[in-house]
């Protein structure tokens, strides 16, 4: 063997010669600034193609050029700066897929249970992105380690190991009490992979023969957004014009113990998984009968069939307890989390098992690049401390209780409207009656809630989530139930005599997959 002796080069970070953004650039804010800043950085100093403000303008930087332009054509990177939310809003609308509707204001900075939008007003969170953000936005513990790996490494892939990923399973596996964990990215991910590891499983552990495993879920769930996991949505939206599905799953209502057995009894040897949220975070906090999760886990021990959890929405404290299924003392064979694993920070899922499980997935059989980085890792690890140090399962637990008392309290001002207060912990839904909303809706209440300082969204057209962060204070707990209130007393009588009466929609809402009435 000849070994070469190459002469180290002395590694400097600084002599690395980078690409030099242009000065607008540097300034702009977020991701998109390099973009931004170079359109704007043309349209300023009118070089390149065309680069005259008509042309940006042209092109499709209308918002930012008409910003520009108002500014006198000050600098780019102040005039991003300074964009109003009515500006951004827009230059959204034009520039991204129409994929969402949001409720109209910006987040501009975000500290614990608060948001600032572009123009310095100050909103509290209610809906915490989707669960995601429980210890609060911009936990300085997680910015710390944020920062501090970030300075040293980022990313190094599974090609190779580096030295946050094994802290983090470890310290994980240790907390949920699993043998192995296999990290991924969002939500989607981390289900995509339960999913294949039940498959995998189902062919190698039970003997299912060749591709003809089947996963049974819940009928409402949702689990995310990729083809696998829609191929078990009851949303038509989510469905509709996305065909053909992943074949090989089986409907059965959430909550029905009976049914559930049924389909065990007739297609058993052939199931390897169950999957289902404890409580239905989208369908609009749906908390199954008491002893129903018990009842899952002997019904899937019997019939060899893993017990598959998604807990990315009511797991880390989220219900006033570490797993929603800790409400019934239960131990799933497979438990996904996802959102608050970043602390809202870096997207962090992963899938827990043990190694019997596990180790039926082989290298080369599923992976992510990003998945088990250093630096989501290293935040992984600080988002679990924070949940830990500052009791934040307690913490949900007990304002949890107070919050519904005081929803409560306002249901029986206004028993017409609200149908229902539900939820665990700081996972709240209050339902309203269409009857008594119409011809407003959910999302009119929230627009009314946010113009009083209060940030939700609707689930449904009468259902609204309320999950502030774990950190949120009593005060602004009983500022939220005042709004909630006040919009009732004030704000929907006149929004009613505001909006115009539609016919009621002729096609009732039917799921597609199961036939059930979506929103009856
Ligand atoms: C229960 C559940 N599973 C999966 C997902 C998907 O997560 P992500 O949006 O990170 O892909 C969500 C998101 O809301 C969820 O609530």
């Amino acid at each position: 063997m000849v070994i070469v002796k190459v002469k180290p080069i002395p590694f400097h970070f600084h002599s690395i010669p980078l690409r030099t953004p242009t000065p607008q650039a540097a300034l702009l804010p977020h991701t998109n600034g390099a973009k931004l800043g170079g359109a704007a950085a043309r349209a300023q100093s009118g070089g390149g193609r065309g680069c005259t403000m008509a042309g940006l303008a042209r092109r499709g930087g209308a918002a930012l050029a008409r910003a520009l332009e108002r500014r006198g054509m000050c600098s780019a990177a102040a005039a991003a700066a300074a964009l109003t939310s009515e500006e951004l809003m827009r230059m959204e609308r034009e520039r991204s897929a129409h994929n969402y509707h949001p409720i109209p204001v910006v987040f501009s900075k975000g500290e614990g249970s608060h948001i600032l939008d572009p123009e310095g007003n100050k909103y509290i969170d209610f809906l915490s992105a989707y669960s995601a953000v429980n210890q609060g936005h911009c936990h300085p513990e997680v910015l710390r380690a944020l920062t501090e790996q970030a300075e040293r490494l980022t990313l190094s892939s599974r090609a190779f190991y580096n030295d946050k990923f094994p802290i983090f399973a470890e310290y994980l596996t240790s907390m949920f009490g699993y043998e192995m964990m296999l990290p991924m990215n969002t939500g989607a991910e981390g289900v995509e992979t339960a999913l294949k590891l039940a498959r995998k499983w189902g062919y190698e552990k039970k003997k299912i023969p060749k591709n003809e495993a089947l996963i049974v879920s819940c009928c409402g769930c949702f689990h995310g957004r990729t083809l696998g996991v829609i191929s078990m949505s009851c949303d038509n939206d989510a469905t509709r014009g996305f065909g053909p599905l992943v074949p090989g799953h089986l409907k059965v209502d959430f909550g029905d113990i009976d049914g559930l057995e049924k389909i065990f009894k007739e297609h058993g040897d052939r199931i390897c998984g169950f999957l289902f949220e404890p409580i239905q975070g989208e369908a609009g906090v749906i908390i199954p009968p008491d002893g129903y999760l018990k009842a899952v886990r002997d019904l899937c021990s019997r019939h060899n069939i893993l017990m598959i959890a998604d807990e990315i929405q009511t797991g880390i404290a989220r219900t006033g307890k570490m797993l929603a299924c800790d409400w019934e003392n239960i131990r799933p064979d497979v438990v996904i989390l996802g959102k608050a694993l970043g602390a809202g920070v870096v997207p962090v899922s992963a899938v827990l098992a043990d190694k019997d499980i596990m180790l039926c997935i082989k290298p080369g059989e599923h992976g992510s690049t990003f998945g088990g980085n250093p630096l989501a890792s290293a935040v992984a690890v600080a988002s679990l401390k924070v949940v830990t140090d500052e009791g934040l399962v307690e913490r949900a637990a007990k304002l949890g209780q107070e919050f519904r008392d005081q929803l409560q309290k306002v249901q029986q001002r206004f028993p017409q409207i609200i149908r229902e207060v539900r939820g665990r912990g700081l996972l709240n839904a209050v339902d309203l009656s269409n009857e008594a909303l119409s011809p407003a809706s959910a999302y009119d209440i929230c627009i009314k809630l946010k113009e009083r300082g209060v940030l939700a969204k609707p689930t449904h057209d009468t259902i609204i989530r309320l999950a502030p962060p774990l950190s949120i204070s009593p005060e602004e707990l009983a500022e939220a139930s005042k709004a909630f209130s006040d919009v009732l007393e004030h704000d929907l009588p006149q929004m009613q005599k505001q909006i115009k009466k539609t016919e009621p929609a002729a096609e009732k809402q039917v799921c597609d997959r199961c036939g059930r009435d979506l929103y009856g």
